[in-house]
């Protein structure tokens, strides 16, 4: 039995927090929000909490965690070593949603780290989720909370649907803000290479630390081009319906999935589409649905996920997309869309 909490996003009531906590102490599972996407936390010192996520979320135990602080001093006890660079960026990002990877201490049992004897960590901003670290003893690893191969979840709600009944508590605290997991950056090359791109980009980071790169294999449809964070090498998410995104100039982009519409209902078949509130008044799809404003790059990322959802819950055959390589986190919100797609573009 799966109890869902309310808490105030920016003031958790206490009580709740001290409960959550006590879980977590005890090697249990709490499902809680975060700046970036909901996630499903355990005490990340103690192997059975790391072995319960695995098993709660279906996931790979070879697919490392990544561990949550509430405060700089957190990362002495689980790093063996904290270079330069990494001061610099905390100082510049942390609290935030910026990933590291460090080399680990003996603290940290390898079921949080997949085998390896590196440790990816993350000072979230959010005020529940740094309370949940403080009441449950500093240390939390926290995938996404959703079911492996589901988008990640950026509602309570859709951690209810994939985990009810599989872990004790659930805290709500509404949507989350940015709604794409957060950057991760590997300061062991000689060129910091970005491993999975997010909110804050490229050329944020090297603002601060100088030149910057990304791992070739994030990005690339060839299978055999492997990624340096394990969990970009799975597909991550495939949706029920088959996904095309189709990218070009607007007008022609429209007239094109329109075409391609009218082809599949043809065939009496169901069409969902993924637009903008720009462009949504022009389609003659079964089920349309907008990210938002083609100018608000931050709706579209906190959209995406829950839009992709929800066409898994609807019996559409297949959906055409807008592409969305915006200026800023167009970068990070194309990697998540291209996935999904399994790299079907259309070009007009
Ligand atoms: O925004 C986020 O990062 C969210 C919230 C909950 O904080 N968490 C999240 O965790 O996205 P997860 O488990 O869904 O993704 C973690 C990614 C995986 O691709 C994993 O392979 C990579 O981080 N990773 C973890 N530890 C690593 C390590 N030591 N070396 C390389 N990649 C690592
Ligand atoms: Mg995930």
């Amino acid at each position: 039995n799966t109890q869902v909490k309310k808490v105030d996003a920016m003031h958790p009531d206490m009580d709740i927090m001290r409960e959550a906590g006590e879980i977590i102490r005890q090697g249990g599972l709490v499902g809680f929000p975060t700046e970036t996407v909901y996630g499903l936390g355990a005490d990340a010192l103690l192997p059975e909490g790391a072995k319960r996520i695995y098993a709660a979320k279906g996931r790979p135990s070879d697919n490392p965690l990544i561990v949550h602080i509430a405060d700089f001093e957190a990362l002495k006890k689980i790093t063996s070593y904290i270079p330069p660079q990494a001061k610099a960026l905390a100082d510049a990002f942390w609290p935030g949603p910026l990933t590291m990877i460090f080399q680990k201490s003996d603290a940290v049992p390898y079921e949080t780290t997949g085998g390896l004897d590196t440790v990816a960590v993350r000072m979230p901003s959010h005020p529940t989720a740094l309370a949940l670290i403080r009441e449950g003893g500093g240390y939390i690893a926290a995938p996404s909370a959703n079911t492996s191969g589901r988008p990640s979840p950026t509602l309570a709600e859709h951690v209810y649907e994939d985990l009810k009944g599989k872990i004790p508590m659930i805290l709500d605290g509404g949507a989350v803000g940015i709604g794409i997991e957060s950057t991760i950056i590997d300061l062991s090359e000689e060129i910091p290479m970005i491993l999975r791109p997010g909110y804050i980009t490229k050329e944020m980071l090297s603002e601060v630390i100088g030149e910057v790169k990304d791992d070739p294999g994030f990005a690339s449809a060839d299978p055999n081009v492997h990624p340096k964070a394990p969990g970009m090498k799975y597909r991550h998410y495939a949706p029920k319906a088959n996904l095309t995104i189709v990218s070009g100039e607007a007008g022609a982009v429209i007239e094109r999935i329109n075409a391609l519409t009218q082809e599949h209902q043809q065939k009496g078949e169901k069409v969902g589409i993924i637009c903008t509130d720009e462009s949504r008044s022009q389609y003659v799809g079964d089920v349309i649905k907008s990210t938002g404003s083609r100018q608000d790059e931050d709706s579209i990322a906190q959209h995406l996920y829950a839009i992709l959802r929800d066409f898994d819950d609807m019996d559409v055959d297949v959906i055409f997309s807008e592409s969305f390589a915006t200026p800023r986190i167009g970068h990070a919100i194309m990697n998540r869309l291209l996935k999904a797609a399994g790299h079907q573009v259309i070009e007009v």
